[in-house]
């Protein structure tokens, strides 16, 4: 068998163990569950973090900027430490670790909106506050830094 059929049902059976996991009453009690977290992120399927928890760092000047324009654009949705809302998840998250979603993808997702697909917070819309290149990259600084911050790298 060539390894890519391999690959797909391991992915297959992944995703049926997290349906399981999923399905199971222990699980009912949260309310956002990564539609196919599972398959990026084991067992973390827990939505916004506790903000108590999050580990604020002294950020750099570039990321202390970010974390404004973050605040404007950004956090009604993945909270303002990005630790995630009711509208949008933690974007700490190892779903978002830059060997998964690299910076680019986060300049996209301002652009151009993000159709659903790892959440059932539904699509994100482009962002409507206007934001230059370099507020989009101390935006990544920013959610960089809170990331490394918090042991998602
Ligand atoms: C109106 C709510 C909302 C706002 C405002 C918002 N987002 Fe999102 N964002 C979402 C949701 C919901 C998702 C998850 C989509 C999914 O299911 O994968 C998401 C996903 C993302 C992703 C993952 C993209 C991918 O390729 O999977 C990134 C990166 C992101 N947002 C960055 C941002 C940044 C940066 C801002 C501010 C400039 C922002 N978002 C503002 C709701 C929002």
């Amino acid at each position: 068998m060539k390894p890519r059929y391999m690959i797909a049902i391991l992915l297959v059976l992944a995703a049926a163990v997290a349906v399981w996991f999923l399905a199971s009453p222990s699980q009912t009690t949260q309310t956002a569950v990564p539609v196919t977290g599972a398959m990026h992120s084991g067992a973390d399927t827990q939505a916004a973090l506790p903000e108590d928890q999050v580990i604020l760092p002294e950020l750099s000047a570039e990321a202390a900027m970010g974390r404004t324009a973050f605040g404007a654009a950004c956090a009604s949705c993945h909270g303002v430490n990005a630790a995630g809302t009711d509208s949008g998840p933690p974007l700490i998250h190892s779903l978002y670790r830059a060997g998964h979603h690299p910076d680019q993808s986060f300049v996209n997702a301002a652009r151009q909106g993000v159709r659903a697909h790892h959440w059932r917070f539904g699509d994100m819309p482009p962002v409507q506050v206007a934001l230059s290149d370099a507020e989009l990259a101390s935006i990544v600084s920013y959610v960089r830094e809170m990331q490394q911050a918090n042991g998602v790298n």
